[in-house]
């Protein structure tokens, strides 16, 4: 009996807002997708993840040799079929990467129920509120009993000519149940668990961080930084490339903002410095780019067991100008840091020192993280 495993991760995560795709978000150091490959790799005979279009080879790199990365389509049924075309397996679990932290164990139980002889199996839990259906018009049109209620989870399992045959007939809906159902089949449901709950917002990482055992002990950090100007080199400052504007002097590209951010990190998880951590002993930072840099600081901090709450970074000096580009540098900068919330601003300071004069770039950031 051979399992197939399809992880549906095309979404573009919007309600999320990271400015990229929330399978590739962090949570506790790594991403929601190797959360969700980890946790079903154990049980499946094959792997097959559905990704965003543009993020394949992304995706493929990050989970390695061995696992299938085809593209995702508009909708999650669309993405879930693409997958299904390349399914080998009798058995076939879909699961959401949005739920990162449904166990290995649950995904055992939805095969086990299955290999007892059911077609389709989906897991659920208890709604603790009560649900009420509302009509076009604004009012309840009735109240269905609570204790008949579930909240649906994946991994969903399904023999896999059974769902083939549902997607070839219905097409589209929020989950494969759902289409399985409208095919006339018998779904049965199994106790889900609450750490699978979706991911969709910055609450719910923070309620997944607390799965995961971080716990509400804060720690900030500060980090200050700044290069004088030198003329015809390239301008590198918060993530992005500047053209036409001159660059600043230093072995790296000179990303002060990336810099600072960087300390501030370091200093909120007591992981020493820019200069500790990047400094000779390891020369292949040396010319490394800001946005390598903080990628590389993620990993440190992640694994002396600290996630980012959110970090702020303030450049100062008179050009160039960041306002038309903060929302892309915040992007930018926000994707290395595994899409932690970023602030960016920027101010002169009224003609007064180096900057005031000129002369270079400073930047001072803040950090805020939480440790596991
Ligand atoms: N999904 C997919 N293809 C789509 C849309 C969604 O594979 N076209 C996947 C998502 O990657 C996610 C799961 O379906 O793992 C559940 O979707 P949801 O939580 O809504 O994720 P997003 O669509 O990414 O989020 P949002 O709706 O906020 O944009
Ligand atoms: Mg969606």
């Amino acid at each position: 009996m051979t399992v197939t495993a399809i992880i549906a991760a095309a979404g573009s995560g919007e309600r999320f807002g990271a400015g990229f795709p929330k399978a590739l978000i962090q949570l506790g150091g790594s991403t929601l997708l190797e959360h969700a490959v980890a946790a079903l790799a154990p049980i499946a005979d094959q792997i097959i993840i559905s990704a965003p279009i543009g993020f394949e080879a992304q995706i493929s790199k990050i989970v390695g040799d061995g696992v299938i990365v085809v593209s995702g389509g508009a909708t999650r049924s669309i993405s879930v079929r693409n997958a299904l075309a390349v399914a080998t397996g009798e058995y076939v679990l879909v699961h959401d990467a949005a739920r990162a932290l449904a166990s290995t164990e649950l995904a055992k139980t939805v095969i086990a129920t299955l290999k007892s002889g059911e077609n389709a199996v989906i897991p659920g839990i208890a709604v603790v509120d009560t649900i009420k259906i509302m009509g076009a018009d604004g009012y309840v049109a009735s109240t269905p009993d609570r204790a008949s209620l579930i909240s649906i989870q994946t991994p969903q399992g399904f023999k896999t000519s059974v769902l083939r045959a549902a997607h070839a007939s219905v097409q589209e809906a929020s989950d494969d149940a759902v289409l399985v159902e409208a095919n006339g089949e018998k779904v049965k449901v199994i106790e889900g668990e609450e750490r699978a709950i979706k991911i969709t917002t910055q609450a719910d990482l923070n309620k997944a961080l607390a799965f995961l055992g971080f716990d509400s002990t804060y720690r900030t950090g500060i980090g200050v930084d700044a290069h004088a100007f030198a003329v015809g080199r390239p301008l590198w400052l918060a993530g992005l490339f500047w053209p036409d504007q001159d660059g600043v002097e230093g072995h790296s590209d000179g990303d002060v903002a990336a810099h600072a951010l960087c300390d501030a990190l370091f200093a909120a998880t007591q992981q020493g410095d820019l200069g500790s951590n990047f400094g000779t002993d390891r020369p292949q930072y040396a010319g490394a780019s800001g946005v390598a840099l903080l990628q590389e600081t993620l990993a440190i901090i992640s694994k002396a067991g600290y996630a980012i709450a959110n970090v702020t970074v303030q450049v100062i000096g008179n050009r160039p100008k960041i306002g038309q580009r903060r929302a892309e540098a915040i992007s930018v900068l926000s994707q290395a840091l595994g899409g932690a919330h970023v602030s960016l601003s920027a101010t002169t300071s009224d003609g007064m020192g180096m900057t005031g004069e000129g002369k270079g770039i400073g930047a001072i950031a803040s950090a805020l993280v939480f440790k596991q």
